[in-house]
Formats: structure tokens, sequence, C-alpha cells
């Protein structure tokens, strides 16, 4: 498959950060009053994509809302110097203008116990879920719902401020309304930036911490290469899901297909690092309605039993994409792959951070790395996947680190790896399941 038993060694530049990264409503369990949690109860998708109804709620997930102490001293055990966690919206402000102080003091308890075991953390303040009355006054929808954002995270943000090294405002604040143009999913996109500029604003009333929203950075790919539409295509779906972020950060414009073009002052210049989300590269297929199309068969590793999360390994999308983002320091705030054999883990872990190596190499300032995800967890729908470097037991919610941890733990040990550091954790390559 790949050889990374004789990748050469290389060496991250010094103070790099490590760490992994979770979110609230994947691991804490008895989210009750997101909107994902009604939508559990409805069966219905919130992509409403049809290949992927949930297959199971999140229920208690990982029972880290009660373990949460248990879970930091397993950073701590498998040296992470940096920890990327969301916190609940819908657990702090249940009923609209209701304050539940112990969910804040759950969090302040978690940051304070992050804060003395010397882990950086990285709050992200929205990660996919929110209070379900928020949702059902419209959500990101409405412009005027900025208010409801805004009361919240006046009250939120004094109190925890202090204990916070890095921010995420939104988490893939660039995927929502999907990759097809039309004027509601463009007033979204526009949305989209305004709550994030919202969030950048407000934090820097309380905060001195970088600023960012963590960016789903898919490398699209046409499906045929030769096509022309499917080539222009790729460009199109890159501008609306990519490009239209940037051009808007950077300048304050907002440029999207069909809709007027705005100056936002307040977008302009928000942002203090790229936080980049990076898994594989997707295909473009200019005659489908939803412009996706099917990965390669051949590349395609089918590291779980299971029609979807179909995996491809492709580190070079990583150092294209970086370097794309050369005007600030760029932190990953995600990256990883769901296999039940771990030894993919260990694979996939070795190409990337070589290709994250490369693209610092030609000049890309990227600051840190954060491995999705500390442990198997709810993945939106189902439980099959698992990107966790420690195991989680269903039942009894024991944790057990998997060979893929300690192969991360000794990366941040000796801040960089070779071959060798391969050959400790794996014996030989992993293979595909038979039959498949
Ligand atoms: C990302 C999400 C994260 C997790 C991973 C696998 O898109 O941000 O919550 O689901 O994918």
């Amino acid at each position: 498959m790949y050889d990374v038993f004789s990748l050469p060694s290389i060496t991250f530049p010094k103070d790099f950060l490590w760490g992994s990264a979770t979110a609230g409503h994947q691991i804490e369990g008895d989210n009750i009053h997101s909107q994902m949690w009604f939508d559990e109860q409805q069966d219905k998708f919130w992509l409403d994509d049809p290949g992927r109804k949930f297959k199971a709620t999140s229920g208690k997930a990982c029972d880290n809302y009660r373990l949460y102490r248990e879970d930091v001293d397993l950073l701590s055990v498998l040296g992470h110097q940096a920890y990327r966690m969301s916190i609940e919206w819908s657990r702090i402000e249940p009923v609209e203008g209701q304050w539940d102080v112990s969910a804040v003091n759950h969090y302040i308890d978690l940051l304070t116990y992050l804060n003395q075991r010397g882990i950086q953390v990285f709050v992200t303040l929205h990660h996919f879920t929110h209070p379900l009355w928020f949702e059902q006054q419209g959500g990101f929808r409405k412009r005027e719902n900025l208010r409801y954002f805004e009361r919240y995270l006046e009250y939120l943000l004094p109190q925890i401020s202090g204990f916070v090294n890095g921010w995420n405002v939104i988490n893939e604040f660039n995927l929502w309304g999907g990759l097809v143009p039309t004027p509601e999913t463009g007033n979204l996109k526009f949305n989209m930036l305004r709550f994030h500029a919202l969030g950048y604003h407000m934090i820097k009333r309380f905060s001195s911490a970088p600023v960012s929203s963590a960016h789903a950075f898919i490398h699209w790919f046409p499906r045929r290469y030769n096509d022309t539409l499917d080539r222009r295509t790729t460009g199109y779906v890159d501008l609306i899901t990519n490009e239209f972020f940037f051009h808007a950060i950077r300048t304050g414009e907002l440029v999207y297909p069909g809709m007027d073009c705005e100056y936002d002052p307040e977008v302009k210049g928000a942002l203090d690092f790229w936080a980049v989300n990076y898994y594989t590269r997707h295909m473009v297929d200019a005659r489908q309605a939803s412009l996706q199309g099917p990965r390669f068969k051949h590349k395609e590793l089918k590291m779980i039993p299971m029609d979807f999360y179909l995996e491809e390994m492709y580190p070079e999308g990583l150092v294209a994409n970086l370097e794309r983002l050369t005007d600030r320091p760029v932190y990953i705030t995600e990256n990883g792959c769901s296999a039940d054999d771990d030894r993919f883990r260990i694979v996939y872990l070795a190409l990337h951070l070589s290709a994250l190596k490369e693209a610092i190499e030609r000049g890309v300032d990227v600051r840190g790395y954060f491995y999705w995800s500390l442990m198997d967890n709810y993945e939106w729908g189902s439980f099959i996947p698992r990107f966790g470097l420690v195991e989680v037991d269903l039942k009894t919610f024991k944790r057990t680190p998997k060979p893929s941890a300690l192969f991360y733990r000794d990366i941040i040990r000796e801040n960089g790896f070779g071959g060798e550091t391969v050959q400790r954790y794996l014996k030989e390559l992993p293979t595909l399941q038979k039959g498949e």
C-alpha cells in the first residue's frame, strides 16, 4: 500500500502544539435540549442526506459529562499538550433566556482541571449543535437571531475566557448550505460569516487568545478529468465552500453566485489563524444534482464494515490546501480516520504528518495539530465509525488506549518521527477486509 516503514525522519518546529479534538454532543451524553437530540428522536438527519439516516441516537455517548476528569487524565498520560473541546449552548441555555448555572460550573471545572494539568485548551463555541428553541426560531437562517448568540456569549465569555488558549467560534461553518448555490443557501452562508464575526469581536472583548472558526477544507477533485463541465464545476464548488470564506475574511467582501455582493467591515480580518479540518478529497460530478460523485474505487479503503465512511487516504490534498493559507498561522483542528483495524490509523497518521511537514517546508506557518479524535464517539447518527486513539466500551464506558495512541504519544515526545517509530508499532501493513 504505502511504504510508511522507510519514511525519512522529520522534526516539527520548536513549540509545535500536539493534541486531540472532541465535540460535546459526540462524547458527553444526554444533551437533551439540543436540536440534534430532537432530530435523533425523529430519525431525521440534520443534513437530510438520504444515505446517512440516523442509525443510533447519541444517548449516553461516551458518558464524558460524568467522566470528564478521567478523560483529562487520559490526555495527560498520553502526553497531549492541547485539547480542542466544545461547550454545549443548549446545556447552558436550555430554555430561551434561562441560564443553567450548574452547566456553566461543569465547564469551569473541566477547564480548571485542564489548566491544572498544563493542557492548553482550544474551545469551540458551536460544534453543529445548539438549543432546540434556537433552531425553532430559525437558527442560523435568520440574521436577526444574531441577538440570541450575542446574549449567550455576553453571559458565557466573561466566565470562561481566563481558561482558554485558543478559540473556534463555529465548527465547519463553511459546509452549512451544501454545494449547490441558491438564494437560501447564499443567505445561510452570509449568516455563517456574520455569526462568526460576531463571535470573533465578542471574544476580543474578554480574551487575548487567538480566534478562528474551523474550516472543513475539502480537496475537491473532478470526477472525470477530461470533462470540461466536471473541471469547471470543481472550481465552482471550491469557490462556494472554500474561496468564498477566504475572500470574505481577507477583504470583507461577501461574493456569492446569485447574490448581490455585500461589504461587511465586521467580517474583514476577523480571524487570527486558519483552523483547518482535513480528512480526504471528494469528487465533483457535474452530472449529479448534488454535484457529489463517488471516489475512485481502487483507493477506497473499507476500514469499517459499513457503506458510508469509506475512506480514501489522500495526504497530498493537505499540502495543496494549506499552500492557499500562507497569510496567517495555521492549526490543524481535525484530522483522522475511522478504522476498526487500528493499524490503518498508524498509517494515516504517519502519512498525514509527513504531508504536514512538507507544507511547513513549503512556507505554511503550521503551529499545531489536533488528531480527531481522542476517543471513539458518537459520529452523528452512528457509533460504528471509530476515529478514536482510545477505545470506549459503550456499555461500561471503560477507556482503553489503542496502539495508535502510544504511537502518537511517541511522536509528541520526539516532536517528530521516522520510519523507525512506525516500525515500533506496526509489524506489517494492514490489508483490506477479505470478500469486500
Ligand atoms: C468532522 C466533524 C467532527 C467529526 C469528524 C469525523 O466533519 O467536525 O465532528 O464528525 O468530521
